[in-house]
């Protein structure tokens, strides 16, 4: 079953399904809400229902008291739609909207592609990393040495941050990747 959401103040709007929150349709339809965690958590993604019921979801009770959805409150990251909804919150327009964080990884799966490395890096449970296209982070190494690369992977597919990196074979030295 399919609802319709309309976004205030920007009067943006998005037919989205029951069984997907409302952060997730939201991307997919290049809207781009706020969020954080994406697990019900941090509270980033917290908005007001104007019009229409959801189902809450799962999250932790300490994000969202029961006064806040009484005052019409929700993560839109665990809501789903029951019915057509108006609701308002902020969109992200600009890369200064985005708080700038830093946070551990791990390399979770190297894929060659003829000379390039795709690297895909795992934060931690409860962590994403929000971006807009075009977006770079800093892999900070030992000496605070900071290297940049573009991420790869769409902003709303952030499972994964993907990085491509060029190998370059360099006269007397072993292979070396580098940023694409
Ligand atoms: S993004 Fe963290 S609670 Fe929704």
């Amino acid at each position: 079953m399919a609802f319709n959401v309309l976004i205030k103040p920007s009067d943006h709007s998005f037919i989205m399904e029951a069984d997907e929150t409302i952060l997730e349709a939201g991307l997919r339809h290049g809207f781009i809400l706020p969020y954080s965690c994406r697990d019900g958590v941090c509270g980033t993604c917290k908005g007001l229902l104007l019009q229409g019921t959801v189902d809450y979801g799962k999250y932790e009770d300490s994000i969202l008291s029961e006064a806040e959805k009484a005052e019409g409150m929700a993560l839109f990251c665990c809501a789903k739609p029951t019915s057509d909804l108006i609701i308002e919150c902020r969109e992200v327009n600009a890369a200064k909207d985005i708080p700038v964080k830093t946070l551990p990884c791990r390399v979770h799966k190297l894929e060659r592609l003829d000379d390039v490395m795709v690297i895909y890096l795992k934060l931690p449970a409860n962590e994403r990393l929000q971006f807009l296209a075009g977006q770079y982070i800093d892999i900070l190494m030992k000496g605070s040495k900071a290297r940049s690369f573009s991420l790869a992977n769409a902003p709303h597919d952030d499972e994964f941050l993907q990085l491509h990196v060029r190998n370059i074979s360099v006269a007397n030295s072993p292979s070396m990747f580098s940023h694409k």
